[in-house]
């Protein structure tokens, strides 16, 4: 059975169809890519998995379970978690408490309350060293780099224990050497059982992490297989041209 299942997913806005009858499976264990040209209808359809948005008609399904339309933080206890900038009202907070926050059990008033449990507390700090910013934890999250805030929503994404990790450009802004850590990370995330579906333009980073690929263009699937058939596949090729 696949762990994410969407099943003719279609998502309007106004006159525009930004997903078009979209259907797709991510298998459990599996490190899927999704490209396409710009506007394809990528990051809708992350928004559609992590709840933002509701989509108009179709079915999404996460481990057998229909999902569609649940609000962001069921999908995240569900299993799914995504990376997200940090949010401008958590900057003041330092790091470690933007970890914490991220606990599906424990939420914003919790946490002001003091009332943290010791256990999460060490979960969060255990995921500051994964990702390797433990360093950093009673630092203001405002304070950090570009690249250290990609790591700091990765450990936030890891805090509620996510089956499946919805990735968007994670490559982005990322300098080559912390781009080695953040697929490090993805790697042995992957080794320890997670599952992972991936936004990414860089196409080298795509084929060498991914396998299956799967292409968007117009909103719909156009094509899904190992990275050297994506390469070679005539159809994708005229997606990018024709969209340029
Ligand atoms: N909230 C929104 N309101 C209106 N149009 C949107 C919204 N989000 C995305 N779009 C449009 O939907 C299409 C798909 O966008 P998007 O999913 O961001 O594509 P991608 O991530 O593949 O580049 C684009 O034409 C975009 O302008
Ligand atoms: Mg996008």
């Amino acid at each position: 059975m696949a762990l994410l299942e969407l099943n003719e997913v279609t998502k309007r806005f106004g006159g525009l169809t930004a997903v078009d009858r979209c259907s797709f499976t991510v298998e459990a264990g599996t490190i899927t890519g999704l490209i396409g040209p710009n506007g394809a209808g990528k990051t809708t359809v992350f928004n559609l998995i992590s709840g933002l948005l509701k989509p108009d008609v179709g079915k999404i399904l996460f481990a057998g379970e229909e999902v569609n339309g649940k609000p962001p933080h069921l999908i995240t206890r569900k299993g799914i978690a995504r990376t997200f900038q940090i949010a401008r009202e958590f900057e003041e907070m330092t790091v470690l408490e933007n970890v914490i926050t991220h606990s599906p059990t424990r939420g914003l008033p919790d946490l002001l309350k003091r009332s943290v449990l010791k256990e999460e507390r060490e979960k969060a700090i255990a995921l500051l060293e994964f990702v390797g910013i433990a360093h950093l934890a009673y630092e203001e999250a405002r304070k950090l780099s570009y690249g250290q805030k990609k790591l700091l929503e990765l450990a936030c994404a890891l805090m509620a224990d996510p089956k499946l990790i919805l990735l968007d450009e994670p490559a982005g802004g990322v300098n080559p050497r912390l781009l080695e850590r953040i697929v490090e990370h993805i790697e042995t995330l992957h080794r320890q059982g997670t599952t992972f579906l991936i936004i990414e333009h860089k196409m080298d980073l795509v084929m060498g992490l991914c396998h299956p690929v799967i292409v968007m263009a117009y909103g719909k699937v156009l094509a899904k297989g190992s990275p050297e058939e994506i390469q070679e596949d005539p159809r994708v090729l005229d997606a990018y041209l024709g969209a340029a």
